[in-house]
């Protein structure tokens, strides 16, 4: 009889964010009415924080239904982007002032890369990406270079510092892999990247909500992210983008829209874009997005970052403990790295039939992800997210991979 399963309760009962799970709407099992079902895939989309739906029924019933127009005013929707972006800030390690809510993440990395081109210094004609990136910022950097006639260098993050050189412009690296959950070196590429006179621009999709960022400390430049996956905002929430203080003034936006704009009920026909973060804005707020995300933002009131950091890479110890103890040795090939300063807050295990197996687990309650060719990704969210889960879950991983 294995131990797990008794260690799974000891770890859940000294855990001290344990009780945030409280604070979340959580289904139950399709297998196995007695037990919850596992949600590992709020590295996609976050669960449901059980406030939100009555603040989003107030926003739709009583702010647009009965306020109407005023509420542009009243309830504070006109400043949302910035007033939301500043309660992610402490999130990323940011100071007030430096993060506008809005659009996708895809629209933001466009703004920030064509901004850190225009930063800097004329004759540096290349544009770094990683290579290994989720593909939008790999779209998106490849029309960024054409649109600016800079040229597009796709590396991997541990080549940048080789390859960086007079020649760079800027260049965009992710925090976190979405595929293998390795944590690259932020504080070091960002240092590397100056030394080089060139601008950092990092997507922070899988990091923010999951792990200390620290972007004011390590003086990155531009930084954007989704919403949606460890910050619970829902499905399709409006991402951010974060503009170093420093650097705002010269912050010229490749989609200067009126809500930019220094005076946006001016109506004038010439642009003057707004001091700060509102540089970063462009059309008019999706503001039932943006107020579901801003009551989802609740959740993290009194929270610990490094509390959030411990637990994250206890669960996933855990996982991989449970993983190699009911798992047929070689079976699966875990694709991410073992090293704490290397990982971020999922696992991937790499086999074969990954998509078949996926589908089973999904079946059975357990819910990851596939992600293609062959990769199962577990995403452990340490506000929901228990090590009696962990358990569960590798356990029926086990079961439906013997
Ligand atoms: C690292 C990364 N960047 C960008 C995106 C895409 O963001 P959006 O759909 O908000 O444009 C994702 C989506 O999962 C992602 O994981």
């Amino acid at each position: 009889m294995s131990e797990l399963p008794l260690l799974a309760r000891k770890l859940d009962a000294s855990d001290e964010l344990a009780p945030l799970r409280d604070r979340f709407v959580l289904g139950t099992a399709s297998d196995d009415a007695a037990d919850a079902a596992v949600y590992l895939d709020g590295n996609s989309l976050g669960a449901l924080p059980a406030n939100v739906p009555d603040r989003v029924a107030d926003v739709i019933r009583r702010q647009w239904g009965e306020l109407r127009i005023r509420s542009w005013e009243e309830s504070g929707w006109w400043t949302a982007p910035e007033r939301i972006g500043d309660r992610i800030a402490p999130l990323v390690g940011a100071a007030p002032g430096q993060v506008v809510v809005g659009d996708s993440t895809s629209v933001n990395v466009f703004k920030a890369l064509v901004a850190a081109i225009r930063m800097a210094d004329a004759g540096r004609d290349e544009l770094l990406v990683d290579a290994t990136t989720f593909p939008t910022d790999g779209y998106i950097a490849e029309s960024a270079a054409r649109l600016t006639g800079r040229t597009l260098r796709p590396v991997t993050p541990a080549e940048v510092p080789a390859v960086l050189g007079d020649r760079t412009a800027a260049v965009l690296l992710n925090h976190v892999d979405y595929r293998t959950g390795r944590l690259h070196d932020l504080p070091g590429l960002t240092a590397a990247v100056h030394a080089a006179g060139a601008l950092a621009v990092w997507d922070l999709c899988h990091s923010a909500g999951a792990l200390p960022v620290g972007l004011d400390e390590h003086g990155v430049d531009l930084a954007v992210g989704c919403t949606y996956k460890y910050l619970n905002g829902g499905p399709g929430s409006p991402a951010y983008l974060y503009v170093r203080r420093e650097l705002q003034d010269r912050f010229d936006s490749p989609l200067p829209g009126w809500n930019s704009h220094a005076e946006p009920f001016g109506m004038s026909p010439a642009y003057t874009p707004a001091p700060g973060a509102v540089r970063g804005r462009v059309g008019t707020p999706d503001i039932l997005s943006l107020l579901a995300l801003d009551a989802a933002l609740d959740v993290w009131d009194g929270v610990s970052l490094t509390a959030v950091r411990a637990k994250s890479l206890a669960l996933t110890d855990f996982f991989l403990r449970c993983v190699a103890e009911y798992t047929e040795p070689g079976r699966v090939e875990c694709v991410t790295p073992e090293r704490h300063a290397e990982r971020g807050s999922q696992i991937a295990l790499r086999c074969a039939d990954a998509g078949e197996v996926m589908k089973r687990l999904i079946a059975r309650g357990v819910v990851g992800d596939f992600r293609h060719p062959d990769v199962l990704r577990f995403g452990f969210t340490p506000l929901y997210v228990g090590f009696r889960d962990v358990e569960r879950a590798a356990r029926v991983l086990g079961e439906e991979l013997a």
